[in-house]
Formats: structure tokens, sequence, C-alpha cells
């Protein structure tokens, strides 16, 4: 027997925006301007549609047809690329400064797909469908006055790896297509009830991702590992204060590089969940961190490997 999830069963916990925790962990995001950037304004503008128009009156007017094209893309964004690039937490932070921008209040909604709806047949497809229903029924509490919405909802489908697949790769499981169909389902909904919702999806999986689902996305957001600039700036924030030598820092830089006849360096996480902890709990609690140990701990650490973007494989 089937019943319709809980809002606590659904969501782990539902964020309101702004609050001081995601705005610090925005800031500390490395290399991820452009995608902050485009993330930020696909958002402000579901909320404020009414600033496209504003613009376009100051710059190009009569561009109705213009505004049109733009404002009636479907509200769903995909951020995809590598594990531990930072597309969860670009995700659950970035409602933070569009509620600044836009000076109003915005709710995200993280619905992980991972550790759950992998039970009863048709456990994932219910999922999406009542995660859809919710966030229609809250962005539908906060209608909009002079074009300008009072407040926004975001639905996060996070760890949607198995709905990026496509439904036309032929081994897709039976269940996994009747998601992406709930999912298509729900993001035409958003759309054309016209609330102030917008749907951010994570996928580990951009090759494979379904062509309804790749069409109706009104941005692709696209994550990789950091290159030698971006380590040494994650290294150098942490490792420069504890008094670790612009040559150890370097040689730190390369060791965390493609290095050794590997074709893929570190990524985010492994500097920052793996490597940084690991360098603090080796000194700890008789040494202070020292460079040239630092270096031999990152020489003897190997990355994570890529993930294998191969479509329906399972
Ligand atoms: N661009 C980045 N800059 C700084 N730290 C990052 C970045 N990307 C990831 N991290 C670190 O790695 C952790 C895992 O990132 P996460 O967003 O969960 O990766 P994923 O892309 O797999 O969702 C973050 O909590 C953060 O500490
Ligand atoms: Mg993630």
């Amino acid at each position: 027997m089937q019943t319709t999830p809980t809002i606590d069963e659904l969501f782990d916990r539902r964020l309101v925006y702004p609050d001081f925790e995601p705005q610090e962990r925005l800031a500390r995001l490395v290399g991820l301007d452009q995608q902050k950037d485009r993330l930020k304004k696909v958002l402000g503008l579901l909320v404020n549609p009414g600033g496209l128009a504003e613009w376009a009156d100051r710059h190009h007017p009569g561009a109705v047809a213009l505004l049109d094209t733009v404002l009636r893309r479907p509200p769903l964004v995909v951020l995809a690329g590598d594990v531990g690039s930072g597309k969860t937490e670009l995700a659950e932070t970035i409602g933070d400064a569009v509620a600044r921008q836009e000076k109003i209040e915005i709710t995200l909604l993280p619905l992980s797909l991972s550790t759950r709806g992998q039970g009863r047949v048709g456990e994932m497809t219910q999922l999406i469908s009542a995660a859809f229903d919710y966030t229609l029924q809250e962005a539908g509490k906060l209608p909009a006055s002079n074009g300008r919405s009072r407040g926004a909802v975001i639905l996060l489908v996070d760890e949607a790896d198995a709905l990026a697949q496509s439904r036309e790769a032929s081994q897709m499981h039976h269940e996994d297509r009747a998601g992406v169909n709930a999912f298509i389902r729900g993001v035409d909904q958003i759309a054309n009830a016209k609330v102030p919702a917008a749907i951010i999806m994570c996928t580990n999986r951009l090759n494979s991702l379904d062509p309804a689902v790749r069409r109706r996305a009104a941005d692709i957001l696209e994550f990789s590992r950091p290159d030698d600039a971006q380590r040494h700036f994650v290294l150098s924030t942490r490792l420069e204060p504890l008094g670790v030598s612009p040559q150890h820092l370097k040689a730190l830089v390369d060791a965390t590089g493609a290095v050794d006849g590997r074709k893929h360096g570190f990524t985010f996480s492994d500097l920052t969940q793996r490597l940084i902890p690991m360098l603090v709990l080796d000194a700890y609690p008789s040494r202070p961190v020292d460079g040239a140990r630092a270096v031999e701990i990152a020489r003897g650490m190997k990355p994570t490997p890529p993930f294998q973007d191969v479509s329906a494989n399972c």
C-alpha cells in the first residue's frame, strides 16, 4: 500500500534565507564565480521578472518578444560535474545571495535521491511527485504584486543521477524511467503555474542527461576539479597562517595535481575533507604542522577517481 509521504519524510530540513551560515559557506567556495553569477541571475528573474522588463525599458524599449523568450524558459537549472566539486554546496547556499539581492525570504526544500527511493517499486516516482506537489503548494502561497513576489521556493533535487539518465537508454530500469517522467511532469507543472518557484537538479552524469530534461533546463552549469591556481588558493588560505612556506605550498599544489601518470588531480573535497584534516591529525597533539611532512602526506594520497559517466550501466 502506498501513502503520500509527509513533509518531514520528504525533506531532511528546510533552509530559510537570508541567514549567516549559508552566506559564509557561499563565500568560501572557490573558482565558481561564473556559476554563482549565472545561478543568481536565473533565480533572481524567476522571483522578480519585472526586473528584466525594467532593464529592457532602459536599453531595448519595445523588445517584448525578447522578454518573452527569456522569461518563458522553464524554471530548471542543472548543476552537473565531478564529485566533490561544489554542486551541493552551491545549491544549498545560493538562495542566500538571491534573497539578499531581491530583499525577500527564500525557502529551500532539499530532496536527496541517493538515500531514498530505493525501496518499494514506485517509491522514487512517488517521492518526486510529492516533492513537486508540495513545492507548488508552498509557492502558491506567495502571490506577486507589481510583478514582484513576496518570497520564493527552491526545490533542490540532489544526487539525481538516476533521473539524469536518458530514458532512451535501453537498459534503463522501468522505475527510473517513471521517475524521469515524474520529474519532467513536475517541471512543466511549476512552469505552467507561474509561481515563484525554481528547481535545481544536481547530477554527476552530464553526458547521459535525458534530452527532455536538457531541453527544459534554463541553464546547465558545469563543475570540474580545481586547477593549479584554485588548489593553491584552497591550500594557502588554510596552511599559510600555520607557517607553511611558499616552496612547500608549491610542492603541495604539484603533488595534488595530475602527477605520477594519472590524468586527474585532487577534487575540492579531497583537499578540504581529506588532505587538510589528515595534516592536522598527523601533527596533533604533540607537533605543529610541518611543510615537508605535509608534502610527503599529500604524495602518499590518491585523489578520488573521476565519476564514470557512462550512460545507464546498471
Ligand atoms: N569550489 C569549491 N571551493 C571550495 N571548497 C569546495 C568547493 N567545492 C567543494 N568544496 C568542498 O568539498 C565539499 C563537498 O562539496 P559538495 O558540494 O558536496 O560536492 P558535490 O559536487 O559532490 O555535490 C564541500 O563541503 C567543500 O568543503
Ligand atoms: Mg553533492
